[in-house]
């Protein structure tokens, strides 16, 4: 595995330490070697030695000095410049020192800055080093993967120039989260929430990202970022795909995507004039004081936006997604709001759309599934009370696994069924640009919130406005 980028953030954060508790967990294969490439001059030693710091601070107690030791030495860093050919042309050189003549799989990660993919992907076409003579030969894209359709396109035109679809994975981390898969499993491995999982039953779905915490260090990007390419573009569509899609026939990756894809496409592309009453855009105050924020900037830190899945299950049902930085508190949950029952015989009980059922799917912190239901108040009468039915993963599994193991080892397995399909990708932008546009015409105009809320006052007023609620539960499973 080459990773490029081995300096930056993500292999330190997320890469390393995800590879390392692979081999703690002994899911590594034994003979894989890891090549981190980037200009800073380290060496084997001196990468290893740097590792081991961040390695020991994401994991914590799970640090094993002897199984860390054993690991590193299959670590390996080789200075390098992927934007320049010849380094590249070095690099391959390398390579196959440190792979002799073995039949290997070659997996290249990109950790990069985007706008060295292209650039990458052309050095990568031209300097053979994608041949598959020796073994199979995969290449892994972080996001973003373009900042709209149009580039999105001609990354992928790049990218098909050098590659079959089926070597290349988008990666969307939300993919890699257990509970995201356990959406699948909820949905079409049970015969209880498909029969009511419509219209029919169903009177909206909310999908919030909520994130306590600022832009912090990551202004410069996050400016030109925004809430909509960060969060929507890729994470909230996604879980709404899984959401509402109908059942695969089989857990396999195109059948999967395939279903994914048709959601997209059931969604209408907002026109201009429609982005108002369909979402809100907010910036909590003091972005702007942040390090490398433009004292004007206009970038949106929160945004909420209605979509419609036009086909048969969904026609008329509200898809509500929101996300924000300086939130109130960091939880992800999809919450599947049922409808009133059409008739009330008792004289209490649900009277507003609150305090219809829930099922609440819990994405993170404290990974669960939350149904509530109406119950009987014992010895009142004949009062009613919103009660609820509980579970948690941590109950039964302990540990839940950061994203990144899953993925790394889909692609080492070349398993993509996690991962985003071009035309997925590209289906996605179409569905986001049009928002992009208006919103930086100045239309919905700009709300401030103070960090620590629910993104702007505005946002909830829209919901009560339409006769809903968002539910601002701080997590609703603990
Ligand atoms: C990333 C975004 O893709 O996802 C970040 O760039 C965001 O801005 C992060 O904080 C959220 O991921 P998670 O796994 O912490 O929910």
């Amino acid at each position: 595995m080459v990773i490029f980028g081995a300096s930056g953030d993500l292999t330190r954060r997320k890469l390393i330490p995800a590879l390392y508790e692979l081999r703690r967990k002994d899911r590594l294969p034994p003979e894989i070697r890891v090549v981190g490439v980037s200009r800073t001059r380290y060496t084997d030693e001196s990468w290893r030695d740097y590792l081991e710091e961040k390695v020991r601070e994401a994991v914590g107690g799970k640090f094993v000095p002897d199984i860390w030791h054993e690991f590193a030495r299959c670590l390996f860093y080789r200075p390098g410049d992927i934007t320049n050919p010849e380094s590249v042309f070095a690099l391959e050189g390398a390579l196959r020192e440190i792979e002799g003549d073995r039949p290997r799989c070659r997996i290249y990660y990109f950790a990069t800055a985007p706008e060295h993919y292209e650039v990458a992907v052309r050095h990568l076409g031209m300097s053979g080093m994608v041949s598959e003579e020796k073994g199979p030969v995969r290449v892994v894209i972080e996001k973003p993967f373009g900042t709209n359709l149009a580039t999105a396109r001609q990354l992928n035109q790049v990218l098909h120039q050098v590659f079959r679809e089926d070597q290349i994975f988008r990666i969307d981390h939300y993919l890699g989260k257990e509970t995201v898969q356990n959406i699948l499993v909820l949905r079409f491995a049970n015969s209880i929430f498909e029969p009511i999982w419509n219209r029919n039953y169903i009177d909206h779905v909310q999908i919030t990202a909520a994130e306590a915490s600022t832009v912090g260090t990551r202004g410069a990007y996050y400016d030109s970022a925004g809430v909509l390419r960060d969060m929507f573009q890729n994470h909230l569509l996604q879980l709404l795909t899984l959401t509402a899609m109908e059942a695969p026939v089989r857990f396999d990756p195109d059948c999967i995507r395939d279903e994914k894809v048709k959601v997209l496409r059931a969604i209408t592309p907002m026109r201009p004039e429609e982005v108002e009453q369909n979402t809100i855009r907010g910036q909590y105050r003091k972005y702007r004081d942040e390090p490398n924020i433009p004292p004007n900037s206009t970038t949106a830190t929160f945004g909420a936006v209605r979509l419609f899945v036009e086909n048969w299950r969904w026609k008329g049902v509200p898809f509500y997604l929101r996300s924000g930085k300086a939130m109130e508190c960091t939880t992800t949950q999809i919450v599947i709001q049922f409808q009133l029952p059409p008739h009330m015989m008792f004289p209490t009980g649900p009277r507003s759309i609150k305090e219809a059922n829930r099922l609440v799917i819990q994405i993170q912190p404290a990974e669960g599934v939350q149904l509530q239901f109406q119950t009987k108040v014992p010895n009142g009468a004949m009062q009613l009370r919103l009660t609820d039915l509980s579970f948690q993963f941590r109950q039964i599994t302990g540990d839940i696994p950061d994203a990144y193991q899953r993925l790394l080892l889909d692609v080492m397995n070349g398993d993509p069924s996690l991962f985003a399909r071009a035309d997925e990708v590209e289906l996605a932008w179409g569905i986001i640009d049009p928002i992009v546009e208006a919103w930086e015409a100045g239309h919905p105009p700009l709300a401030l919130y103070e960090a620590g809320e629910w993104g702007p006052p505005i946002c909830d007023q829209w919901m009560e406005a339409q006769g809903r609620r968002w539910l601002n539960v701080c997590p609703i499973i603990t």
